[in-house]
């Protein structure tokens, strides 16, 4: 059985249809001071079930509702759960940058174990430092990419003469390398320094844009600062288009109007963020994953 919260009602439906399996439904309403009131409508006695809960945007809520979700299969006689977090806040705070500073992301992987999570997966998750899950969570962990579908899309929907796929910093280059496989072509990243949580400066390394039609690729886009300063760059170099896709297309505040007008001619996301431009679905990787841990015959 697949059970969405909240954040994932959609996606949860759409992969329960690609796997012909129930879509479980849960109550979640708010009591007059706040607390949330959570239900599940559902006989999980011995089933396996599939959580789906992208923390984005109000991740302290939609945490909380995961923690009262899982906590409450288990108690109802749950086998299983495996949990997907499409777009999993707080992996940021991996280190104690300063004296005093919460690990929140020790934090939360251990409230997510404590719950009785038995897996957990992520997609194209923001930790920089982390290399493997498994280093941080103590059940089995594992980062997916949507990269590939991103870039299978792109590639349908906006043809290109002479692409080049450009990584707006050193930590995209995992994700540039896949597009550009995807693409047939050749990719390169940008150097990136960070002054704050709004403004970064980005410099090309040896790729030159001129001339080419290109495609940056990213994890995130938050403000969009990074992604204008990408376009400032390759269009100054002299690239003829620039497309600009990611997985989690947060766009807070104005980023899609400040990177449209900036120049680039398509922004593309996945569903991993609901908005204007999650073109591409992730239902389809979190059904195949499903597939493989074998549980998609469990209903
Ligand atoms: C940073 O390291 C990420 O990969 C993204 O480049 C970054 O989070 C984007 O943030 P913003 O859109 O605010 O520049």
């Amino acid at each position: 059985m697949i059970i969405g919260g909240s954040s994932s009602q959609d996606l949860a439906a759409k992969v329960a249809q690609d796997l012909g399996v129930k879509n479980g439904k849960l109550e979640i309403r708010r009591f007059p001071d706040g607390e949330k009131y959570l239900r599940v409508l559902e006989d999980v006695k011995k089933q396996n079930i599939v959580v789906i809960q992208s923390v984005h945007h109000t991740p302290d809520e939609l945490f909380m509702e995961y923690l009262l979700l899982v906590d409450t299969l288990k108690d109802l006689g749950a086998l299983k759960v495996i949990s997907f977090f499409p777009y999993f806040a707080y992996a940021r705070q991996d280190e104690r940058f300063k004296p005093g500073e919460a690990l929140s992301f020790k934090t939360i992987s251990g409230l997510i174990e404590s719950v009785g999570t038995d897996e957990i997966y992520t997609i194209d998750m923001h930790g920089h430092r982390v290399i493997k899950l498994s280093d941080v969570f103590k059940i089995p962990a594992q980062n997916l990419t949507a990269v590939p579908l991103l870039a299978d899309y792109v590639k349908k929907t906006c043809p290109m003469q002479r692409p080049l796929v450009i990584g707006p910093d050193a930590e995209a280059e995992q994700w540039a390398r896949i597009a550009a496989e995807r693409l047939g072509t050749d990719y390169d990243v940008f150097e990136k320094k960070r002054y704050g949580d709004r403004q970064v400066e980005v410099r090309p390394r040896k790729a030159n844009a001129r001339d080419r039609e290109i495609l940056v690729v990213d994890d995130i886009i938050s403000t969009g600062g990074t992604i204008v300063e990408a376009l400032k760059v390759l269009f100054a170099q002299g690239a003829r288009t620039v497309n600009v896709a990611c997985t989690h297309p947060i766009l807070a505040g104005d980023a899609l109007r400040k990177i449209r007008e900036a120049g680039a001619k398509n922004v593309i996301g996945t569903d991993t963020v609901p908005s204007p431009v999650s073109y591409v679905s992730v239902a389809p990787l979190i059904a195949e994953q499903v597939r493989k841990a074998g549980l998609s015959g469990t209903s």
